[in-house]
């Protein structure tokens, strides 16, 4: 998730404007940070890794002359944070200048093909092929925005870009494909920026743009159109009544609810992974004699559904362990032939940190999957791979944590794929339905955020919780009580159904709410025998199912539905969904600030 600013003014200087508007987007990322601007027929560019007021200190972005640029704030995908990966990229001629937000999934084939037409390539980025296609088309002819239009069409992704060109000095041309970007009108002056806070106190009539539109924008007008046909889109400006903080938050009250509405684009993005990535663990892990997926919080209960991948898919047993136990619990047994695969969003978290060191100097192949750019995880993986969920400000993870099963669950197709323990038409199917999960995501929040908010208001006085799950959604079970108990401070418990006759049922009475996980795979009868018992007892039945699952709603006293998935191995990245609204709409209920719960951090950094 990276930030992108435009503006195209008549006579105002463009740097300090762009820089200032980049500030207000740092939130999007911080790795590095440029800009470019055009004055007397050449491109100006300023740029270099590091956080905007550092490479401010450093660069004096606000030097740059002319009235009209580009800028951007850099959250890593392709190529490390470095002062040559930092955007705005350029052609061999530097006519053009581009700032992008997205990951273009092609830019393998598109970089080797223009390599062997004589581009030469400065970058480890993907955005570097898009200056380098618009040249090419230049070479061949085309006017400046057909030779936009035309690259356009080559790219496979998503993408929001700002281009800039000598060629047309006076104009910025905007592109949208599944990642924001919205049109400003100012007086006397246009922007494009990735959201709103960037144009707040320049403008607050905006214009948002649809996937597969493109915008050419200039001092003192705009004009969009369709990508495919080119005709003229014609739409009204919305006039902006929010607040910078209200803004970057995107009128969401809280970043947690922000987050949440964010995952169907973050799982989108984690399908765009690089395959080389993605396979060289998957080729570590099933080479390996013992694997551990090791890791805290929920970044822990990830694994553990994970652990019920890798055995259904590839036939591999995989040991979830919590990261403050990895040393005590297995650390004896860790070896030359032992992979460890640490999970963490931050990269940071000290007990994961620990347990990697341990096994890295027993010569365990260490593997990562993070979120963090340049995080310590990732300096010290043999292999890792980066999540892609953009910043997470909330402290409770959302997105990120359905993003690292959703990563987690393409490993493990790899390894049975490596290890032959599915058939292609399986696996086929697999594929087919890990495309759909992000539409089901989207679909079953839009389900649940009225009916979570009104079961929060109907229980926000229950004094305790239990929650429910058998098989893989054992994890769901225990991620939904996480979040319930971090945020809105209530006692629960959370266990694998079949445990419940073990001990957990004679904390049942009258009216305690227990919430089953409940999807229509093998466990559906053994879940539906252990509602039975529950509400013997009087307990007050929540359900969460999948939809029209009639059957389970009347037994429930409570439901929440969610889309349909056909293989049980995604169902916690859809079945968590109504329990994170909940959790939330439960803290909010008694008037807690989500964002913030007491005694937490987003990052632990201490053992
Ligand atoms: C819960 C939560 C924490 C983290 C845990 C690990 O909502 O956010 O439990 O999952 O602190 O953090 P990372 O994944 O950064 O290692």
């Amino acid at each position: 998730m990276c930030g992108i600013f435009g503006c195209a003014t008549s006579g105002s200087k463009a740097a300090e404007i762009i820089h200032g508007a980049l500030k207000r987007l740092e939130y999007r990322g911080y790795d590095s940070v440029g800009e470019a601007t055009i004055f007397e027929g050449k491109i100006y560019i300023k740029k270099d890794q590091g956080k905007i007021d550092d490479v401010h200190s450093l660069l004096n972005l606000d030097d740059l002359p002319g009235s009209l640029g580009i800028g951007h704030t850099r959250w890593a995908t392709h190529g490390a944070p470095s002062k040559i990966n930092a955007h705005p990229h350029t052609d061999c001629g530097e006519k053009i200048a581009v700032v992008h937000n997205g990951i273009i999934d092609n830019f393998d084939e598109l970089k080797a093909e223009l390599e062997n037409l004589g581009h030469t390539f400065k970058s480890k980025t993907d955005t570097e092929v898009i200056p380098h296609l618009i040249e090419e088309n230049l070479r061949h002819g085309l006017p400046f925005i057909e030779a936009v239009k035309e690259a356009l069409k080559r790219l496979d992704g998503s993408y929001a870009l700002a281009i800039i060109s000598t060629l047309e000095p006076d104009k910025i041309i905007c592109a949208r494909k599944e990642s924001p970007l919205i049109i400003g009108i100012g007086e006397e002056a246009m922007y494009c920026a990735s959201d709103i806070p960037a144009l707040l106190p320049l403008t607050n009539k905006i214009i948002s743009l649809d996937d597969g539109e493109v915008a050419v924008i200039w001092s003192r007008g705009y004009e969009i159109r369709r990508l495919n046909d080119w005709a003229i889109v014609a739409r009204e400006p919305e006039i902006i009544t929010w607040t910078v903080e209200m803004a970057e938050k995107q009128g969401y009250p809280h970043f947690m609810l922000k987050e949440i509405h964010e995952q169907p684009l973050a799982l989108r993005n984690t399908l765009r992974l690089q395959d080389l990535y993605l396979d060289l663990i998957a080729t570590f892990l099933d080479r390996a004699k013992n694997v551990f997926l090791v890791a805290c919080g929920s970044s822990y209960n990830a694994c553990l559904a994970a652990s019920y991948m890798f055995s259904k898919l590839a036939c591999i047993s995989a040991y979830p362990v919590v990261a403050s136990e990895f040393i005590e619990q297995f650390g004896s047994a860790v070896n030359i032939d032992s992979a460890v695969l640490a999970v963490s969003q931050s990269g940071e978290t000290a007990d994961t940190l620990m347990s990697v060191d341990y096994a890295r100097n027993r010569a365990a192949t260490i593997l990562g999957l993070t979120n963090v750019v340049g995080s310590t995880l990732t300096r010290v993986s043999r292999v890792y791979i980066l999540q892609q969920s953009g910043p997470e400000i909330g402290v409770a993870a959302t997105k990120t944590f359905t993003a690292q099963l959703l990563v987690l669950a393409q490993i493990a197709l790899r390894v049975a794929k490596l290890r032959g323990k599915l058939s292609s038409q399986e696996i086929k199917g697999l594929e087919k339905e890990l495309k759909s999960i992000p539409d089901i995501v989207e679909k079953t929040i839009k389900m649940n955020v009225e009916k979570a908010s009104q079961i929060a208001k109907k229980y926000r006085d229950s004094r305790f919780f239990v929650f429910v799950g058998r098989g893989i959604n054992t994890a769901t079970a225990l991620e939904g009580r996480l979040k319930l108990l971090e945020i809105a401070y209530v006692p629960s418990l959370a266990f694998p159904a079949g445990e419940s006759k073990h001990g957990p049922i004679s904390l049942i009475e009258p009216g305690v709410p227990v919430i089953f996980i409940c999807p229509r795979d093998k466990t559906r009868k053994a879940i539906i025998g252990n509602i039975m018992e529950m509400k013997a007892r009087g307990a007050s039945i929540i359900s969460v199912i999948e939809e029209g699952d009639e059957e389970i709603k009347r037994l429930s006293d409570d439901y929440f539905e969610v889309g349909r998935t056909v293989s049980e191995i995604f169902s916690p990245i859809v079945f968590i969904i109504p329990l994170q609204l909940f959790a939330y709409y439960m803290a909010v209920e008694k008037g807690l600030d989500p964002d913030k719960p007491r005694n937490l951090a987003k990052s632990v950094t201490v053992k």
